[in-house]
């Protein structure tokens, strides 16, 4: 069997801009500023240390990006804040080799490490159980655009976690 080149797991920074914009374009294509989580993106500071990229000896190889989100609104009720996760992803030629399970495992222990009191993101149930995501419940969270409500996860970190409700928004 082969042995599966060594890469390493760091924070994100701006050195690794281009390469991530780069895979982000290659995994997702163009369309991929049209999604809805995206406006959670915009204008929003990525949680430094909880947004990863492996590197080996080719390069970028994968990327996980969080996002701090406010939950809740102005009439005080399931107010708080967030880790929103995404977009995560890994270079073809890396896949199935476990770099995902590593880049969301160190990531969530971060958003823990920050005190958040859950990590959100929008995908497949099948894929992110694994990781203690399960879905939040019909309506329980409104995104800043249509989103198929059966992919709104959430991984509770704290007690505080089951309190959260309501419209996901960027911090101001
Ligand atoms: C999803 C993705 C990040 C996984 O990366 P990876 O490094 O190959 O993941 P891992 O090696 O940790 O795990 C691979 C496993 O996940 C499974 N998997 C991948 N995508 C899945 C999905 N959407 N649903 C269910 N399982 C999935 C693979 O079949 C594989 O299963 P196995 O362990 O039983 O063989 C990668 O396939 C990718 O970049 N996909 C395109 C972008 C994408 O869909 N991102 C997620 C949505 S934001």
């Amino acid at each position: 069997m082969n042995a599966i080149p060594a890469y390493e797991i760091v924070p994100d920074s701006p050195e690794h801009s281009a390469a991530v914009e780069a895979l982000y374009d290659d995994v997702f294509g163009p369309g991929r500023f049209a999604k809805t989580a995206e406006r959670l993106r915009e204008g929003n500071s990525a949680i430094a240390d909880a947004s990863l990229v492996a590197i080996d000896s080719d390069g970028l190889t994968g990327v996980v990006r969080v996002w701090p989100v406010k939950v809740g609104g102005s009439d005080g009720q399931g107010g708080g804040r967030a880790a929103f996760l995404g977009p995560i992803a890994v270079a073809e030629r890396r896949r199935g080799n476990g770099v995902a399970f590593k880049l969301m495992e160190r990531a969530i222990g971060v958003c823990r490490e920050q005190g958040y009191a859950a990590v959100i993101l929008v995908g497949d149930h099948e894929y992110y159980e694994r990781f203690g995501f399960h879905p939040a419940g019909d309506g329980r969270f409104q995104l800043p655009g249509p989103v198929d409500q059966k992919r709104v996860l959430i991984r509770d970190l704290s007690d505080r976690a089951a309190k959260l409700k309501g419209e996901l928004s960027v911090p101001r």
